[in-house]
């Protein structure tokens, strides 16, 4: 590897620089979390699946592995996922045969979250207690649905109580880490109000929130005006906030306004074709992105803490596989910061520069 500047070192009187990743990234990227970032996610090792996959069997192992390279390094924790509608197992939810009474889900929760924090509050500064609890579109009329709360087997069962229960507990066992709700297409409008519902609920009940993190993944061009009236938004129910999983797909720069295309949609067979040769402008696009984004977090530094990708490097990330077809193929993204061979692309020089 070429030497390169560090992000983290040149944003430190800004904010954090956090990458989130699997166990696998321990040694491939293991050159880039040494030097570039200052804040390690668990890309899923700390979520109710991985680290309980029965009731009261922890599998504390792969979090581990991570956690252990954070207190090597020094370096602290944003601590991702417990409460979520996916990724947690059905036990969560029966009590034998029939649904969990909400007071068991509750019971459940509050004992996981003293096992998990037992074990990392030594190395986490923030913990996204819940993630991702309110719903994308309005319901249908006549359904009887919430409009603000996601319809998922915690809210059937519980309404949105799960949702303070899970703060009060995270509360209880880790006073000192600062407590966030976790949520995706923040800057829309419609879900921006559903989101700033759901935090004033949590704080009409008492509960310590101390921030919000904007997910911002990017299948879309960014709206750059509706990023600075969220940020402003969001900052003003009095939250810290952190860009919890930022990463930028080709999707915006191919079909900059997000509409869905699918296999059989009339500009599937265009799109996928530009996909699978993406050229090196577009491919640059998306680094001309991350330069108006960083401008304007930076802009934002008195209330923005922390930014943390989806991933380290392009060679490894999720969005490869996101919502494509399993019988079409595989679409190669090109997301995030340091590309495939671990370089940094020329978005990094640029924000390094704009911060000497
Ligand atoms: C969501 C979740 C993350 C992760 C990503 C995709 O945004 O919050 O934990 O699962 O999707 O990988």
């Amino acid at each position: 590897m070429s030497e390169i500047l560090s992000l983290a070192k040149a944003y430190e009187s800004y904010f954090k620089i956090g990458a989130a990743f699997s166990p696998n990234s321990l040694e491939i990227h293991k050159d880039l979390l040494r030097t570039q970032f200052n804040s390690f996610t668990c890309e899923n090792q700390m979520k109710y699946e991985p680290a309980e996959p029965l009731p009261g069997e922890f599998h504390f192992a792969p979090a581990d592995s991570i956690a252990n390279l954070a207190r090597e390094l020094g370096i602290k924790m944003r601590a991702h996922a417990p409460v979520w509608h996916t990724q947690t197992p059905d036990w969560m939810y029966q009590d034998g045969e029939q649904d969990a009474d909400p007071e068991l889900i509750y019971q459940r929760i509050d004992e996981h979250t003293k096992m998990m924090a037992a074990r990392y509050n030594d190395v986490v500064y923030c913990w996204d207690v819940v993630n991702e609890a309110t719903r994308d579109d309005a319901p249908a009329e006549g359904s009887g649905e919430s409009d603000v709360y996601r319809n998922s087997r915690y809210f059937q069962l519980c309404g949105s109580e799960f949702i303070t229960r899970a703060f009060k507990s995270m509360d209880k066992y880790s006073p000192d880490a600062q407590l966030f709700y976790n949520d995706y297409n923040e800057c829309f409008p419609e879900k921006r109000e559903r989101i700033v519902k759901l935090i004033r609920k949590l704080q009409e009940d008492g509960c310590r929130v101390d921030g919000f993190g904007m997910q911002q993944h990017y299948f879309f061009a960014p709206n750059y005006d509706e990023l600075k009236r969220s940020i402003e938004t969001y900052a003003g129910l009095g939250l810290r906030l952190h860009v919890t999983e930022l990463d930028v797909s080709l999707m915006a720069v191919l079909n900059p306004t997000g509409d869905r295309i699918r296999p059989g949609d009339a500009a599937y067979d265009a799109y996928l074709k530009a996909a699978l040769n993406p050229t090196p402008e577009q491919i640059n696009a998306i680094s001309e992105i991350y330069e108006k984004l960083f401008e304007i977090y930076r802009q934002y530094k008195d209330v923005i803490d922390c930014v943390t990708t989806w991933g380290v490097a392009d060679d490894i990330t999720w969005l490869d596989r996101f919502g494509t077809d399993p019988n079409a193929p595989k679409i190669k993204q090109y997301p995030l910061l340091f590309d495939m061979n671990h370089q940094p692309k020329p978005c990094v020089a640029q924000m390094i520069d704009a911060v000497k």
